[in-house]
């Protein structure tokens, strides 16, 4: 049984984990967010909630006693100092594994006319995640970085995965099934460990992602 540490805890891909750590493992959740008043605890004995800004270290600190895994669910424009904030906490609490999601094309990886919309589309955003990946890379951390492709709200489990140095698949992916893969990879410890992965639906190739007009 695994302690799990879920920075972030009201974004959307989060809930999902959350539903699916409840529902398909015996995980302690500890959910780190702000306002969490947000929050809708289903099984108090496995959720403990803290509140709290990621870029508060001491508190971050402290939510990390006795966890086995940090996942890292956030983003915003401080995303830099959101990950130098976990590194400097992971390394005081004596904290190795993390899952970290970032986003699809920070590596220029995104082909054809997809990637050229999608870079022109997001353009500073895309700056700054590729910084915040940087430094949870250039750390001694027991990391795996997903880089999902487009966010869906679709209820369905259905993703593959390119390695760092592959050409990114597809456009689209449901936050349901990136929710899925970091559920695996909280519960197998050995797995994918200093990688970033892009996740994406099978099939999905196309100029944009077909929900976009
Ligand atoms: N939309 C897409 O198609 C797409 C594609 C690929 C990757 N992504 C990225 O994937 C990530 C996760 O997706 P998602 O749908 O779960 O996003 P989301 O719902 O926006 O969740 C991000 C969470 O980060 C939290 N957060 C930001 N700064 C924080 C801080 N300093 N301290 C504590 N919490 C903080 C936010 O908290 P508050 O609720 O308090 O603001 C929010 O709940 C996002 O960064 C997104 O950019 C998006």
């Amino acid at each position: 049984m695994s302690n799990v540490l879920i920075l972030g805890a009201n974004g959307q891909i989060a809930r999902e984990a959350i539903n699916l750590f409840l529902d398909t493992t015996e995980a302690n959740l500890t959910l780190f967010l702000r306002n969490a008043s947000r929050l809708n605890i289903s099984n108090p004995d496995r959720e403990h909630v803290i509140e709290g800004d990621v870029t508060d270290i001491e508190k971050l600190k402290e939510a990390m006693v006795g966890q086995d895994v940090i996942y890292a669910n956030l983003g915003g424009s401080d995303f830099v100092q959101q990950a130098e904030s976990i590194v400097e906490a992971m390394h005081a609490a004596n904290k190795k594994r993390i899952i970290f999601i970032s986003s699809l094309g920070i590596y220029d990886e995104v082909p054809g006319k997809f990637g050229e919309w999608h870079k022109n589309t997001l353009g500073e955003i895309l700056v700054i995640d590729r910084k915040a990946a940087d430094v949870i890379e250039a750390s001694d951390l027991d990391y795996t970085i997903l880089r999902p492709a487009w966010l869906t709200n679709n209820d369905e489990i259905d993703y593959e995965t390119t390695q760092k140095e592959e050409v990114f698949k597809g456009t689209e992916v449901s936050r349901k099934s990136v929710a899925a893969l970091v559920v695996k990879l909280a519960e197998s410890p050995e797995m994918e460990i200093h990688r970033s992965l892009g996740v994406n639906k099978p099939n999905t190739e196309g100029d944009k992602p077909a929900f976009v007009k």
